[in-house]
């Protein structure tokens, strides 16, 4: 099946870099989210970071109107995925929400239409248990910010088939992604790993080791990581990362138990860049109170 047209359900973080790098790819695009201010917001970004890289010649004006032309936003479930023969998935980091909405999938798309979770962690099968035809979900998990970053994780459930795990390669290296293909397992590769690594370093700033700048220039400068788990969390999002970590807490064990400092940053609204403070304060650029 040649796949043309994509829905990207759930407008935030992850589900506006999807629409964008998918609508750049040339796939007729529509983004779904159930707030019409989270899709017009989305819009918005969107349209700044096609503008971006049109001004650093990443893009050509050209290939940023396509990509705008080919994007649709929406509200309304059933015209959002009727028609599309790819489905990706990025709502919350929740089961019970994302099941909720593969059953919705399974009465409305049609049942070649693949199913692909940008989950970081939960079960593939799980999810694909509440659909008729579970040989079409699949994970398909990317990184943020997603324009920029490189790797796409297939994840492949129980029942998913092979004819899916290749369509869902095809989308993924269209849109200019390197990939990796692996078995389920809680958290795939990075999640699991950059789960512990933030986690860790959430307990060193609980028990006053370090400051959270000297704890990231640690991981920077000595490590040679790109950014330090703070300012990680704070881009993915504390609620996320929490989510990831009770569930491989759930699934493999005490050593992912999270923090409760962290527990108690989410109880406060701290989420991250999103919430405009997470570790460090974004409404007055990165100060950590
Ligand atoms: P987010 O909180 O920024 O966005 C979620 C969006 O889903 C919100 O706009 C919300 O209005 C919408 N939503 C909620 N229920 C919905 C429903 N039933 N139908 C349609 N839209 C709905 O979350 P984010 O960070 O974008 O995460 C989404 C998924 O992507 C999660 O599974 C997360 O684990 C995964 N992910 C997140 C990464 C990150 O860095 N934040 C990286 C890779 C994967």
């Amino acid at each position: 099946m040649k796949i043309k047209k994509i829905a990207v359900i759930g407008g935030g973080i992850m589900g506006r870099g999807i629409a964008h790098v998918s609508a750049l790819a040339g796939f007729d695009t529509i983004l779904y989210d159930i707030s019409d201010e989270v899709l017009s917001a989305a819009l918005s970004s969107i349209k700044a970071n096609l503008n971006k890289a049109v001004d650093k010649s990443i893009i050509s004006l050209e290939q940023s109107n396509a990509a705008q032309n080919l994007l649709t936003t929406s509200s309304a479930f059933d015209d959002a995925v009727g028609e599309v023969q790819f489905v990706i998935e990025a709502i919350p980091e929740k089961i019970n929400l994302k099941t909720e909405l593969f059953s919705k999938l399974n009465a409305r798309c049609g049942v070649e239409t693949i199913l692909a979770s940008n989950t970081s962690s939960l079960s593939v099968t799980e999810i694909a248990a509440v659909v008729e035809n579970p040989s079409r979900v699949i994970g398909m998990h990317f990184f943020n910010p997603v324009h920029k970053m490189k790797l796409v994780e297939i994840i492949k459930g129980l029942e998913t088939s092979a004819s899916a795990i290749t369509a869902t390669k095809d989308v993924a290296v269209q849109m200019g992604k390197e990939v990796v293909t692996i078995k389920e397992s809680p958290g795939f590769i990075t999640s699991r790993i950059n789960a512990m690594i933030g986690n860790e370093a959430f307990y060193m700033l609980q028990e006053g080791i370090a400051t959270a700048e000297e704890i990231d220039k640690a991981l920077k400068l000595g490590l040679n990581h790109p950014m330090g788990p703070f300012e990680m969390v704070d881009l993915v999002g504390l609620d996320t990362r929490l989510s990831i970590l009770r569930f491989l807490h759930q699934s493999l064990g005490e050593k992912y138990r999270p923090c409760p400092l962290m527990e108690q940053y989410v109880k406060a609204g701290r989420l991250g860049r999103k919430t405009g403070k997470g570790v460090y304060d974004y409404h007055s650029e990165k100060k950590r109170d």
